[in-house]
C-alpha cells in the first residue's frame, strides 16, 4: 500500500476528504488482484508469503490445506497495517496466521516461503503476538497477572510488570476488576485480557484469528473501536481473520478474500480505514454496499473482480 494513504496529516485529523484523496492515490496505484502485490515505494518488507501450500498428511490421506498463496505487507514509517482475512470455512485462514505465527502443525510450510520482519520464520516469536479465537487465559491468575504473564517471562521486575498491567486493564476499560479470576468475567471481559497480555508485549505484527466471533453485537463493536485505537497507539501491523464482512471492511484497509479446495488467495482489496466509529459507519450507504459486494463475492466463489464498487460513491460523496 503506497505511503500516501498513511500521512499523519491524514491520519490526525480523519476528515473524510483527506482519506478520499487518499485512498483515490492508494486505489489508483494498487493492483487489486494477488498476482500484482502493492507497490513496495522502496519500504522494508514485514511480512512475504511465497507461493506457500502446506498439506496435511501423507499418500491417499493427503489434503491441501492452502495452495501457492502468496502477498506483501511492507513496513510503513510510523504506522501499521491492518489486514482483514475473509474467506469460508476451511479455506486456510487459521493456517495462513498460524503459519505466520510460526505455529506447529501449520508451521512449518510444506513448500513455499514464510517471511516476517525480513526473515525466515523459523517459529514462535516475540515480534509476532497471536490472539486466539480460544481466549488463552490461566484460570489461576488474576486479569493482572495474566496481562502481566509475558512480562514475567521475560524477566520484568514485579513491581514494574504489575504498573505496566494495571496501565493495560485501564486501557482495554477493565479498571476495577484487576484482582478477578477469568472465571468472574463475561467472554468479552476476556478477550480484554486477552488482547492486553498480546499488545503489552508490543508485537510488531499482531494476528488474531476471528477475535470477536462470540461477542453479541454492541461489545464486538466496542471492541472494534478498541482495537482500532489501541493499534494507532502502538502502530503494529495486524492481521485478523473475521466471518464477518461489516468487521473486515470496517477494520481492515486491506482485506484479503480466500476461496477453498484448495485454500487459495483470490484478490486483495483496498478498503477506507475507519474515521468514526462503527455505528456510524453502518449507516453510510457506501458502508453498506461495499460489504454487501463482499459478501456476494465470497458466496458465489467470484473470481477477483477488481476494486469493490462501494469505494467509488464513497469517494464521491
Ligand atoms: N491440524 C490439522 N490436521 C489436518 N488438517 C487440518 C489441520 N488444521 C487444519 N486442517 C485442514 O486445513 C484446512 C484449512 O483449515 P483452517 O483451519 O485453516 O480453515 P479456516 O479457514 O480457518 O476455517 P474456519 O473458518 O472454519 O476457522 C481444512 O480443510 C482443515 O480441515
Ligand atoms: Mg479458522
Amino acid at each position: 500500500m503506497p505511503e500516501e494513504k498513511r500521512t499523519p496529516a491524514a491520519d490526525a485529523n480523519g476528515k473524510a476528504d483527506d482519506k478520499a484523496a487518499a485512498i483515490k492515490a492508494s486505489a489508483a496505484a494498487t493492483p487489486a488482484t494477488p498476482a500484482e502485490p502493492a507497490s513496495p515505494a522502496g519500504l522494508p518488507e514485514l511480512v512475504r508469503f511465497e507461493k506457500v501450500t502446506k498439506s496435511f498428511r501423507d499418500g491417499a490421506q493427503m489434503r491441501v490445506a492452502i495452495q501457492d498463496i502468496s502477498f506483501v505487507v511492507h513496513d510503513l514509517p510510523n504506522v501499521g497495517e491492518l489486514v482483514a482475512i475473509v474467506g469460508p470455512s476451511g479455506c486456510g485462514k487459521s493456517t495462513v496466521l498460524r503459519m505466520l505465527a510460526g505455529l506447529r502443525p501449520h508451521f512449518p510450510a510444506t513448500n513455499g516461503s514464510v517471511m516476517a520482519l525480513g526473515k525466515p520464520v523459523t517459529g514462535p516469536s516475540a515480534e509476532r503476538g497471536m490472539v486466539d479465537q480460544k481466549y488463552s487465559l490461566m484460570p489461576h491468575l488474576t486479569v493482572v497477572e495474566n496481562i502481566a504473564f509475558g512480562l514475567k517471562l521475560r524477566g520484568v521486575p514485579g513491581r514494574e510488570r504489575h504498573d505496566r498491567a494495571t496501565e493495560w486493564a485501564k486501557k482495554v476499560g477493565l479498571e476495577g476488576n484487576e484482582d478477578k479470576y477469568p472465571g468472574e468475567l463475561s467472554g468479552g471481559m476476556q478477550q480484554r485480557v486477552s488482547i492486553a497480555a498480546t499488545l503489552i508485549l508490543e508485537p510488531k505484527i499482531l494476528l488474531m484469528d476471528e477475535p470477536f466471533g462470540a461477542l453479541d453485537p454492541k461489545i464486538r463493536m466496542q471492541m472494534q473501536e478498541l482495537l482500532i485505537q489501541l493499534w494507532r497507539e502502538q502502530q503494529s501491523t495486524v492481521f485478523i481473520v473475521t466471518h464477518s464482512m461489516e468487521e473486515a471492511v470496517y477494520l481492515g484497509d486491506r482485506v484479503l478474500r480466500m476461496a477453498a479446495k484448495p485454500g487459495r488467495l483470490v484478490e486483495e482489496l483496498q478498503v477506507p480505514r475507519p474515521d468514526v466509529p462503527p455505528e456510524v459507519m453502518r449507516k453510510k450507504p457506501w458502508f453498506n454496499d461495499l460489504t454487501q459486494e463482499l459478501l456476494r463475492r465470497l458466496e458465489t466463489d467470484a473470481p477477483a473482480s477488481g476494486e469493490l464498487p462501494g469505494l467509488e460513491k464513497w469517494r464521491t460523496q
